[in-house]
């Protein structure tokens, strides 16, 4: 670790701390997390012209990068602070802001063409509920797609990353913390929970050098099976 590194990292815990919803705004201008949030969006097997759902959208850069790109957007989160800088940095540009409970979508049946989460699945406390969730607000033909670090991030996967994003300075340093403090799963959990969901088409995909995945499903039936 250089050495500015463990103070750098003190910052990071205060911000933090004091406020979550400056560090993801933050973060999500970082090179490293823009280029992963754009391999797993470009991958998509369906076209961003629907409406999507953002579930866990944190400040919203996400949302309103898939509204920009054509979509009709909702994000969700339980967090007010974050609805509040989401809403005051991107409902100009179209996306709608909403707070609410992942676990308890507060959304009927087949509402949303697509439903995705960045950085959810492996914070929630009930990961099963959330595909459960998302699956049932997706319309039947749609699609599900979760992003998530994976058990395989460790310290060389940063070292591979800096290397090859040129990732320096500060931001360097929030890929470690990302790297160091961020609950991990493997793509096989996750494809176990969409298939639980009975979602299908299911595919996985690595990101941001293997550090990160993607699991996409297709919602073929409603829920019941018809
Ligand atoms: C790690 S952040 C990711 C934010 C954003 N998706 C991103 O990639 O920058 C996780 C977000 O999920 C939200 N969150 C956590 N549990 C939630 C729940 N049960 N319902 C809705 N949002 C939740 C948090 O408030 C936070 O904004």
């Amino acid at each position: 670790m250089r050495p500015a590194e463990m103070f750098e990292r003190l910052a990071v815990g205060a911000l933090m701390a004091a406020s979550p919803p400056r560090l993801f705004d933050y973060i999500a201008g970082l090179h490293w997390q823009r280029s992963m949030l754009d391999e797993w969006t470009g991958g998509f097997p369906f076209r961003p012209g629907g409406s999507i759902l953002d579930v866990g959208c944190g400040p919203g850069a996400l949302s309103a990068s898939l509204q920009a790109a054509g979509a009709n957007v909702t994000g969700l989160d339980r967090s007010s602070r974050m609805i509040a800088l989401a809403r005051r940095k991107y409902s100009g540009g179209g996306a709608r802001f909403a707070e609410g409970d992942a676990l308890a979508l507060p959304f009927g049946e087949g509402t949303f063409q697509a439903v995705v989460a960045a950085s959810l699945v492996n914070v929630v406390t009930g990961p099963e509920v959330l595909i459960a969730e998302m699956t049932r607000v997706t319309v039947v033909g749609g699609y599900v797609s979760v992003l998530f670090p994976v058990l395989e991030f460790d310290t060389a996967k940063v070292d591979r990353i800096a290397d090859e994003l040129v990732v320096t300075g500060f931001s360097r340093t929030v890929l470690g913390c990302w790297q160091a403090w961020s609950r991990k799963l493997s793509p096989e959990t996750v494809s176990g929970l969409f298939e639980d969901a009975g979602l299908s088409e299911i595919s996985v995909r690595p990101l941001l050098s293997g550090a990160a995945a993607s699991v996409t499903g297709r919602k073929v039936t409603s829920i019941g099976g018809t």
